[in-house]
């Protein structure tokens, strides 16, 4: 399509262009106005359209899928051709939200080049929007934002750490800590980033750095004064098999939901209730009639053949 085919400036989706897109400067702009920003992770199709059609602005393919999809114990194992796997699975459901892709534990550790390269394969091969990364690599998030791919940064609570953290525990605590925090935010937000995710720090850590940053930020575990909020979608529908988070609200049982379901289907087939007689396909009366011609004409020849 032509650029000049485009309406306006504004932002439309390519899969239906009455739906205005969910992009990097307009979630700047929902922090602006003092518009909140919902977010939720998606890991595949169904669940990402669910979302999408729901209204929510941003989506996460988060790594968080090494354990909530994948039943490991953290998120280190997940690979980038698994998360570009599912990153096009999610994006080719949404048509409104920001696909954002999380980059995998190793992916960006080594070089600033390789990192870029990572991302470019997000960008490339999955059709992610923007990519995130864990911890203030402020030389990686400059290098991509000059790479024209937008980053999300995510400080805190940064779950690819798990073994420098020693178990996943609440940051910033320390007067400290949380001056590093601030200077860290402050640095994403000045190397490029266009949003910036908090988890797992004190809700008065998160709202100063809300209140400092022009960027958005979009809390987990990090309290309401954050711009938006992120949950894992198993956490928040009890699919992730896990005690539940203190921030993690439940909003329906998926589990109950399913169980009860499956266990009515499996005593279904067991008593062959199901399928019923209307869930059967069925020949046609002609194709009867003519079943039913040929075997009494072989019945005949038998008989024939026996006399
Ligand atoms: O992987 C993930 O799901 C995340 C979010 C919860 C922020 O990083």
């Amino acid at each position: 399509m032509s650029l000049t085919n485009f309406p306006g400036s504004a932002n439309f989706s390519p899969l239906d262009p009455s739906i205005t897109k969910v992009t990097i400067p307009a979630l700047a702009d929902m922090k602006r106005q003092g518009k909140l920003i919902s977010a939720l992770t998606a890991y595949d199709y169904a669940t990402a359209r669910l979302l999408d059609e729901a209204g929510i602005d941003l989506v996460l393919v988060g790594d968080s899928l090494a354990m909530v999809v994948m039943g490991q114990d953290n998120t280190l194992a997940v690979t980038v051709d698994e998360m570009l796997h599912h990153t096009r699975a999610v994006r080719r459901a949404i048509r409104r939200a920001l696909v954002v892709a999380d980059m995998p534990f190793g992916s960006y550790h080594g070089t600033v080049s390789d990192g870029v390269a990572n991302a470019v394969r997000f960008v490339k091969e999955a059709g992610a929007e923007a990519v995130k990364v864990e911890g203030p690599r402020v030389a990686l998030v400059h290098a991509l934002t000059d790479a024209e791919i937008p980053v999300i940064g995510h400080l805190g609570l940064t779950p690819q750490s798990v073994h420098r953290m020693g178990g996943y525990r609440v940051q910033a605590k320390t007067a400290d800590a949380v001056q590093q925090i601030k200077t860290n935010a402050k640095a994403l937000e000045e190397a490029g980033a266009g949003v910036l995710v908090l988890e797992g720090i004190p809700r008065e850590v998160a709202a100063e750095i809300t209140a400092e940053l022009t960027i958005p930020t979009i809390g987990i575990g990090a309290g309401p004064e954050c711009d938006g909020q992120i949950l894992v979608f198993h956490d928040m529908v009890n699919l992730s098999f896990a005690p539940k988070a203190k921030f993690a609200r439940r909003y329906a049982d998926a589990a109950e939901l399913f169980r009860t379901a499956i266990e009515q289907y499996r005593e279904d087939v067991e008593h062959r209730a199901f399928p019923a007689d209307e869930e059967s396909y069925h020949l046609s009366s002609a194709v009867k009639k003519e079943m039913q011609a040929e075997r009494s004409s072989v019945q005949t020849i038998k008989h024939l053949r026996k006399a």
